[in-house]
This record gives C-alpha cells, structure tokens and sequence, in this order.
C-alpha cells in the first residue's frame, strides 16, 4: 500500500528520533546534537551521530543514515512498509488499513485512547480548581512547601474538588462515559447499588505521566493530617498505567538526565518536585514502589549511571538496598547518596539549600562504599569472623557487576577502605569465583552436559566480527603503541614487568612495530623510541604507515573512565594501558576459543573432545580472570 506523503510526514513529526534510538543507543549530548555507540557496525567510540531537529542519523564511521524509518528498517530487518506501521503505532497515528482492523483489537485501542483522553482532560480540571477558591488551601499548601507556579504548571499539579460526583459530573457534560471513567480509575462504584463516586476528593493532585508525557495516573495527597484516610491514594493499574513500567517526573527530567550523564532516584513525589525546583531537573521517583526492573530499562534509555537518594534512617537504606542489586545487575553505575538521619530529600534541600545537597551527590558513596559503611554501622566488621564474612558479601556483589573489567576497581575499593592488602582480597576473589564454577569431571554425563553447554555458549562479543583473514591494526592495538612510543614508563612495564611480547598483538603489522620498539628500545634506551623509529629508513614499509599513522594521528582515550570512576586516575596512562592489554587479551583469547569450538564440531574422539573442553575451561577461566591479571599494581 502506497502512504500520501502527509501521512508519513505526520508520523516523523510525532517521532522524537532521539526517544526512537535512545531505545537501543545511549545517546549523550554533544555539541548541537547526540552521539552514541554505532549499533550497525562494531564501534568502539561513538560515531553514530542524531539530529534531533532534522529527524536523522549518520554514522561518521560506517557511512549508514537516514530518518526514524530508515533506523528501524537498518536496525530491525523491517521492510518500509512495517517501519511504517511500527512508528505509526508508537506516534498514535492511524493508518488507513486500521479501519478495516480486528474489531476487538480496534475497542480495545478506543478504550485505551479513550482512557488517555480522560486523564488529560482530569488533569486541565484539577488544575482549575486550584484557582478557585475552594482550591486556595491547597495551592498554599504548594506554596509553603516552596512549589512556585512553574513547578506546579511543569509537574500539572492541582485540587480535586471535595465533593462526591463533581468530577465525575464535569467528565459526563464533557461526552465521557463512566466506563471510560472507570478504565481511567477515577471513580469507583458503591457496593449497595453499583453507583459512580469521584475516587479523588478533596486532595492535592500529582499527576503521573509516562515518558512521553501523558498523563497515566494521579497520587492524591490528603491536605488535612489528622485525617483517618492514607495520606496517599493512587491511582490503580489500568488499561494504560502500568506501575512497574513508570517512573514519576521521567517525562520531565528525561532531557536533562541524558545531558547531565545521570539521573537522581528519589522515593517520592514532593522529593522529586523539590529537588527539581532546586535545579536538579534530572530527578525521577519510583514513588512507593521497590525499583522494578523495567523501570531500570526505561531509564537506561537515558543513562545508565543512577544516583540514589535515600531518607536518612534504618527504613530508607533499606529501600536504597532493594534496588542496588538490581540496578548493579543490569549494568547500572550506582552511587548512593546518605542524608543525614531524620531527612529526606525535600527536607533536606528546603532547609540546606541546593549547594549542600550537591556537595551530597559529589560524596555520593560507591556499591562497596555504602554496603561497608552499612556494615559498620551494624558492627559487623569488628571481629575477624565477621569480618571476613563482610568480605565475601561485599565480593559477591563485586562479581554482579556485569562488566568484568571493572571488578578490578571495586576490589581496590574494598582493600582501600577496609585496610586490606589488594593481594589479600584479590586471592578471595579468586577463590570465590573459582568455587563457584563447575569443577571438570570426568563423569560421562556430566562431560556431555558441559559439552553441549560449551557449544550453545554464544561467540563471544568482543570478537564477534573480527575477520583474521583480513585483519587491520585494532583500536587496543594503537592505543598500547602509542604508550610504548610515548610514554616510558608504560614501555618500561610492557617489556619488563608485564613482558609482553609480539605475540600479545593479533595484527602482523602492530606485532611488527611492537618488535621494533622493543629493540629500538634496549639498544638505544636513553634516546626516546619514536624519535629512535623515525629516523630508520629500513623500516618495512606497513610498520612505517603505522607509526606515522600512531604519531601523527588523533589517538582517542578511552572514555570509559570517565564515565565509570568517581575520580579521573591520577595514572591515566596506566590505566589505559592495562585496559588495552586487557582488552586485548580478551579479543585474543575469544579468537582461541573459537577455534577450539570449531573443532570440537568436526567429530572428534571422546579423549580428544575431552582435551578441547578442558582446554576451553581454561581459557574461560582465563576469560574471567583477566581484569585481576592486569591490575595497576603489577606495573
Ligand atoms: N506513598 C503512597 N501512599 C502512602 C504513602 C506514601 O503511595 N500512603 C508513596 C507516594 O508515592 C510517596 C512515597 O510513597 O510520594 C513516599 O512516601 P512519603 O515519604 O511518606 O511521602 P512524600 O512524598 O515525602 O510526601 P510528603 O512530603 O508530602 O509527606
Ligand atoms: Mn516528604
């Protein structure tokens, strides 16, 4: 089916790119624009570059662009067609063929539009009532707590009328119907004879809006304390609020969570309020509920560093526990921030003022950071039995963390902050990780199992399209390099401490020069190495390319740790050498292990077959290991 154009251009419009590859790509603002990691090719530093103005994409490095529809149909296998009908859906426009659609599905969709409708019509009425007189108390009350008019206009805040049926009366004699009123949840019905009562009366309104800004839900707040109802009563799920899938105030702070690099998690309503009227705009609410994990997807589409903000008592580090674990699983970066006890975030920020608050977010305590002091405070790390079961629990936690490279951090962490030697926590590590691994045994039926399970493990990523045929120098490749010819202490630890050899590199030509370093190196030691190469004129002339190519060339830093570490490390170029290596190793050892599977798929003998799984545990284990095998310490 042929679309008119102003159909197509209707969708774009309602199409917010940056939400649509946000989805996929963490986008973080650059410039005029957002850059993010290339998801069509394998891109090690952002290249795919969003205009959200003009609605497209490109990829510097790869060359892939276009529109939303271009994206999808690149990124899901679509055809135009179904990229169409995919982004209509999600921008609410009708297509044409939608009037012929399954008649069930198509009520269903009415009572969802229906529902959405409502809300934002309950949403403008409340907000009305404010201005009344009857709405003075509670637009006070905002007031008082320091909601100037442009907090309360940008969160929609309001008054529901006290009174049985008057909303429920104004939503009739604007053309809604009560069915649609209940699928909104704004009424209930009386058990004696099943008829309709306003749910919200007489409250302050927080309306709930999901991400892309539509109102879904209300949390009324009682404006009398000594009143014997809750003090909050909230909406309940329905056709279009999902309570584990929102989080309050992300509609507004999305923008700014994704600009600012982080989002602030509050556990409130007025917490996220205040904190946003005091210029942290980047502030979200679980309002209630323990972190969820789609929560956690949602947000990730905006950040995936989170800073948790928690009332200052034994109850609210406990809620700031439940969500640690799930977060840390899914690869979150976070940082909790302790109030002092008695506070919460609106308190805290109304009596201390923004500075404190982010003089708080900068002392933000790390995963480890928190959970020891949380021991510490229990006594739990006064005798050596406790202690030592303080470790393991703080290790445990270590090895959530999805991103293996940075264990390596967090183990330093626990040696720093408890005293301990690295060597000492590290070998726990070790130990740890090692129990809980299957051990190899000899047993048929376990080998078959392990077997099968080795050859249903997925290639590893970081490989995944490496082709050896053709293989050009990698990214670690240079950047190791480019420290050897650079800087001399990392060429000091690569040829004597670490004594890396060219076997580490996995192009022929980075093996080449590394060779040439070393030697340029040990015969000429007090004459810097690149000055030493670059007046060879006997160079081979790939190995020459490639030093010209690494001395003149932009060489980009790894952003990694900036983005991960509180502090930027004071030994960068170490760390970046040891993440080469380590990164390096890991192509390295993934290029292994394929050939090892491969072989284990050509029909071998049970003794061979044996061989290669033991040999393959070891390089798994090797896999797992390397974050230890690298750290700054040995160099
Ligand atoms: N909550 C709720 N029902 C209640 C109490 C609390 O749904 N009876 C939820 C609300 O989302 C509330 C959050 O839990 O925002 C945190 O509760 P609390 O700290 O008591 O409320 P505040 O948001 O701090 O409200 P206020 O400062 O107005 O008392
Ligand atoms: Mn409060």
């Amino acid at each position: 089916m042929l679309y008119p154009e102003h159909l197509l251009d209707e969708i774009r419009q309602r199409t917010d790119i940056v939400d649509l590859i946000s989805e996929s790509v963490q986008l973080k603002r650059s410039g005029k624009g957002y850059l993010g990691l290339c998801p069509f090719h394998p891109d090690k530093k952002p290249s795919m570059n969003v205009n959200a103005e003009l609605g497209i994409f490109k990829c510097f490095s790869c060359g892939k662009g276009g529109n939303a529809f271009h994206f999808l149909m690149n990124k899901l296998g679509l055809s135009f067609p179904e990229a169409i009908r995919m982004l209509a859906d999600r921008a609410g426009v009708p297509l044409p063929e939608d009037e012929v659609k399954d008649p069930e599905a198509l009520a269903r969709h009415a009572r969802k539009e229906a529902a959405y409708l409502i809300m934002q019509k309950a949403e403008t009425y409340y907000r009305e009532q404010l201005k009344q007189f009857s709405g003075q108390q509670t637009y006070a009350y905002f007031m008082r707590r320091g909601f100037d008019d442009d907090i309360q206009e940008l969160f929609g805040l309001g008054f529901s009328p006290d009174s049985w049926t008057q909303t429920l009366q104004f939503l009739t004699s604007s053309g809604f119907s009560d069915q649609a009123m209940e699928d909104a949840g704004l009424i209930l019905r009386r058990e004696k004879d099943n008829s309709p009562y306003d749910r919200f009366r007489g409250r302050a309104m927080f309306p709930v809006h999901d991400h892309l800004g539509k109102v879904v839900g209300f949390g009324a707040r009682r404006m009398v304390e000594d009143d014997a109802q809750p003090k909050y009563i909230n909406s309940p799920q329905s056709l279009i609020y999902d309570k584990s899938r929102i989080l309050y105030g992300l509609a507004q702070a999305k923008s700014s969570i994704r600009s600012l690099g982080y989002a602030i998690l509050t556990e409130g309503y007025a917490d996220t309020i205040s904190l946003v009227q005091a210029g942290f705009s980047n502030t979200v609410a679980s309002s209630g509920t323990a972190l969820t994990t789609e929560q956690l997807q949602l947000l990730s589409r905006y950040s995936k560093k989170l800073y948790i903000v928690y009332d200052g008592d034994a109850a609210g580090e406990q809620a700031a526990l439940r969500g640690i674990d799930l977060a840390i699983e899914q690869g979150f970066d976070v940082r909790l921030i302790a109030l002092p006890e008695g506070e919460d975030p609106d308190s805290f920020v109304r009596n201390r003022g923004p500075e404190s608050f982010r003089r708080a977010i900068e002392l933000a305590m790390t995963i480890i950071q928190f959970k020891i002091e949380s021991f510490r405070k229990q006594g739990l790390l006064n005798s050596p039995a406790e202690k030592a079961q303080a470790i393991r629990s703080l290790i445990e936690t270590v090895a959530k963390i999805p991103d293996i490279l940075q264990h390596d951090f967090y183990i330093q962490q626990i040696s720093d902050t408890l005293h301990l030697s690295y060597g000492q926590i590290s070998h726990l590590y070790d130990e740890l990780r090692k129990a809980s691994l299957p051990s190899i045994n000899a047993n048929r039926n376990a080998f078959a199992i392990q077997k099968k399970a080795i050859q249903q493990t997925d290639v590893p990523q970081a490989t995944k399209n490496i082709d050896l045929l053709q293989i050009s120098v990698l990214p670690e490749e240079k950047e190791i390099l480019h420290l050897a010819l650079t800087h001399e202490p990392s060429l000091r630890a690569l040829c004597i401490k670490l004594n890396i050899t060219k076997q580490a590199f996995i192009s022929e030509a980075a093996g080449k020069l590394y060779d040439e370093i070393i030697l340029a190196y040990t015969q000429h030691g007090s004459r810097p190495v690149h000055i030493v190469l670059s007046e060879r004129n006997d160079l081979e002339e790939t190995v020459r390319e490639l030093l010209m190519d690494i001395l003149f060339g932009k060489v980009i830093a790894s952003p990694k740790w900036k983005e991960f570490n509180v502090k930027f490390p004071e030994n960068i170029e170490e760390r970046l050498l040891v993440e080469a290596l380590a990164s390096l190793r890991l192509k390295h050892l993934d290029i292994e292990l394929n050939a090892l599977r491969r072989q284990l798929q050509s029909g071998l003998n049970q003794e061979d077959e044996m061989k290669i799984v033991s040999m393959i545990q070891t390089l798994m284990q090797e896999r797992h290991d390397i974050p230890l095998k690298f750290h700054t310490s040995k160099l």
